[in-house]
């Protein structure tokens, strides 16, 4: 009750990543499952490319461990772990153009407790395509912006560092890479990204920021772009963790999503 108590906000996270990844699908599927919990094998209902954010309120079931109840007593988290969590998630869309208004802007709402970045595994493949190299630089902007959000000078007190989730969807199409795969993937992808926009001959995207560029993602230094990089320079944990919303496996890896969210929580 402590940290339901501390803020008045329900815990919120952001759901980011590109146009067609699945975030919709994501979210109506659990949304689904949260209205009926009985109902495990309900396919989510049918999407349309999304416009405007949207905020869905949603209950993590009792089963799913919190990470505010790690430090407690066998007994005293069982006993708690029985009622579900309200927490809502902010759906946005991933269109290039509507990300900086409708999805980016929104890493400034308090009540974030993470980001959930969802990535379409099949489109990962080849490193040369365009879908591959939009995922790579708005993920990169993503972090980036995570990253200026810490050394934000214009807030009283500093900002807590948000964890983020790779959620590597798709994993039932044939030509899904693995999820280790997608993780090696986007971090080489990222690091092709960087090191355009350091030598400012970058044509992907725009800058996240009014801030003049010379804040690199990572940090600047000689080192390779790693998710543990930023882990150990800037405190942001990324996970990444494969699944399935749709196809034969829809469902798969779901499960551990919402682990990941209850360990938020
Ligand atoms: P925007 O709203 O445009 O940003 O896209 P979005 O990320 O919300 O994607 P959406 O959920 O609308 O899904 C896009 C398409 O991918 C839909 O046709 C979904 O049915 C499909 N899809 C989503 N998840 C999966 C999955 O795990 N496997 C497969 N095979 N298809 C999926
Ligand atoms: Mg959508």
């Amino acid at each position: 009750y402590t940290q339901a108590n501390r803020t008045k906000s329900t815990p919120t996270f952001l759901l980011l990543g590109p146009s067609g990844a699945g975030k919709t699908s994501f979210v109506s599927l659990i949304q689904k499952q949260s209205s009926n919990p009985e109902e495990k094998e309900s396919e989510p209902s049918p999407t349309r490319t999304s416009q405007v954010k949207t905020n869905v309120s949603l209950l993590l079931p009792g089963t799913i461990p919190l990470g505010s109840n790690k430090y407690r007593s066998q007994n005293d988290a069982s006993l708690k772990d029985k009622h579900p969590t309200p927490y809502s998630i902010i759906d946005t869309p991933g269109h290039g153009k509507l990300r900086l208004e409708h999805a980016l802007s929104q890493l400034n709402n308090p009540a974030l407790r993470g980001v959930i970045f969802v990535v379409d595994s099949s489109v990962l493949d080849s490193s040369d395509s365009s879908a591959s190299r939009d995922t790579a630089a708005y993920l990169h902007d993503t972090l980036l912006a995570l990253q200026r959000r810490l050394s934000d000078k214009g807030s009283k007190k500093p900002k807590a560092a948000l964890p983020v989730l790779i959620a590597a969807n798709k994993q039932d199409l044939f030509t899904a890479l693995p999820t280790g795969a997608v993780k090696d993937r986007l971090q080489s992808e990222i690091e092709r990204v960087r090191v355009s926009r350091s030598k400012g001959l970058s044509a992907v995207g725009q800058d996240t920021d009014e801030d003049e560029g010379d804040d690199v993602l990572g940090g600047g230094g000689e080192d390779k772009f790693t998710f543990k990089l930023l882990e150990e320079e800037y405190d942001t944990k990324i996970d990444v963790i494969g699944g399935a919303v749709k196809g034969e496996e829809a469902g798969k890896g779901v499960q551990r999503w919402l682990e990941w969210i209850g360990g938020c929580l």
